[in-house]
């Protein structure tokens, strides 16, 4: 498969190239035809939230998103009501109870504000559903078709980590606003003078958090069911700080345009923050999800001059003399990334500039990480100790350490 042929509709609709992408999310050139579960890319995040009204609104001002669709008991859906939205290639649908009765109701009071659906762009649903059968994996949805008067899409769900899902997506004979059921929708809200014009271009990551003992299971799972392949790999003492620990493995599709690390709590001194997520989020379930800029400076300007709280880096972080002689030139002087609390991590690819958001709903569990990308394909492997003190520190406040 060539590197054009792995752009999806979104891709091409937000406008974005074969290099930006590569750059952006640290795409690969892969050949397709072996592989028993083609995945061309993210199809949308779907969350499951309190107040999908209110979530989409924060998606729009917090985050710079662009209401694009809606379903909800205006178009016939007496159960819950959906807003898709979108940024550059990336898609998020957020979904809240409409119903008192409905199913969401309960899962939210369950897991509480987070992502329960992956859903992933493939050329052949049903080819993608015999394999996971055959590997059994759990399929929650058979493949079937919805039609509207803007065309087909073929879809098919099955089964990941806690309850969290897959649908499998094939919208390439439609060309309605989201999917049948949806109607197309815009708003009101104006971005602030000055912002950038997006904040961000596509999805880069999606990590999982699982139970311990659970995480080379879904490794597997990822190898054998969906034919993903593993990226790299971090244990022990990579992760660790005095007080909490983590293990973590990546996997990723052929064209490496979708990643998904996967995390497991490791024995600490004090409970691990995956211990604290698995706790609040009742299980297994999406962590965090990084977000592709290719101005990180500039997104987190725009994303805390709307009020979203970073976690904050110590100053010893830029200080420390291995890190400067580690990090080498990067495109913006320390002291601007100081300033915002951004991360630096390099690999023999390139480097990265990361950043982390505070969990964004009432619980401590499903946060953002916005990720530039210049040349390494990592996750910040030598920023997670940095990170992780951090991230105690918050813990310690919630009184949950
Ligand atoms: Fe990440």
């Amino acid at each position: 498969m060539s590197l054009e042929q792995v752009l999806n509709d979104e891709e091409r609709l937000a406008q974005l190239d074969v290099d930006q992408l590569r750059q952006l999310v640290g795409l690969v050139e892969y050949d397709a035809s072996g592989d028993p579960f083609p995945v061309t890319g993210w199809d949308a995040l779907v969350w499951v939230v309190g107040n999908a009204t209110q979530t989409a609104h924060f998606l729009q001002s917090a985050l710079g998103m662009e209401l694009v669709a809606y379903s909800g008991p205006e178009t016939g859906n007496r159960d819950s009501v959906s807003h898709v939205l979108r940024s550059g290639a990336a898609r998020f649908v957020v979904t809240g109870a409409c119903d008192p009765a409905s199913p969401l109701a309960d899962h939210h009071r369950e897991h509480g504000d987070g992502v329960a659906d992956i859903a992933l762009s493939v050329p052949d649903v049903d080819r993608c559903v015999a394999h996971a059968r055959a590997m059994g994996a759990t399929v929650l949805e058979e493949p079937h078709d919805l039609t509207d008067e803007h065309g087909t899409v073929r879809l098919a769900a099955i089964a990941t980590y806690g309850d969290t899902r897959h649908t499998l997506v094939d919208r390439s004979r439609y060309t309605g606003p989201h999917l049948p059921g949806y109607v197309a929708r815009t708003s009101s809200h104006q971005p602030r003078p000055g912002r950038p014009q997006r904040l961000f271009q596509a999805i880069d990551h999606v990590v999982g958090n699982v139970e311990l003992g659970a995480m080379d299971r879904w490794v597997d799972f990822y190898n054998r069911v969906m034919g993903f392949t593993n990226m790299a790999e971090f244990v022990g003492e990579d992760i660790a700080t005095d007080y909490s620990a983590l293990m973590s493995k990546v996997v990723a599709n052929g064209n490496h345009r979708v990643k998904f690390p996967l995390n497991e709590p490791a024995v600490g001194k004090k409970r691990s923050q995956i211990d604290e997520f698995l706790d609040f989020h009742q299980g297994p379930g999406v962590q965090h999800v990084a977000l592709a800029t290719s101005d990180v400076i500039g997104t987190v300007d725009a994303m805390r001059a709307e009020g979203i709280e970073f976690l904050a880096t110590p100053d010893s972080y830029y200080s420390d003399p291995e890190l400067r002689a580690r990090i080498g030139t990067v495109r913006v002087p320390i002291e601007e990334l100081q300033r915002r609390g951004i991360l630096v991590d390099r690999d023999e690819d390139g480097y990265l500039l990361q950043i982390f958001t505070k969990p964004i709903g009432d619980r401590p569990t499903v946060f953002f990480e916005l990720i530039e990308r210049h040349g390494s394909l990592g996750f910040g492997k030598g920023n997670f100790k940095a990170l992780f003190e951090a991230i105690e520190r918050e813990q310690e406040r919630r009184g949950n350490s």
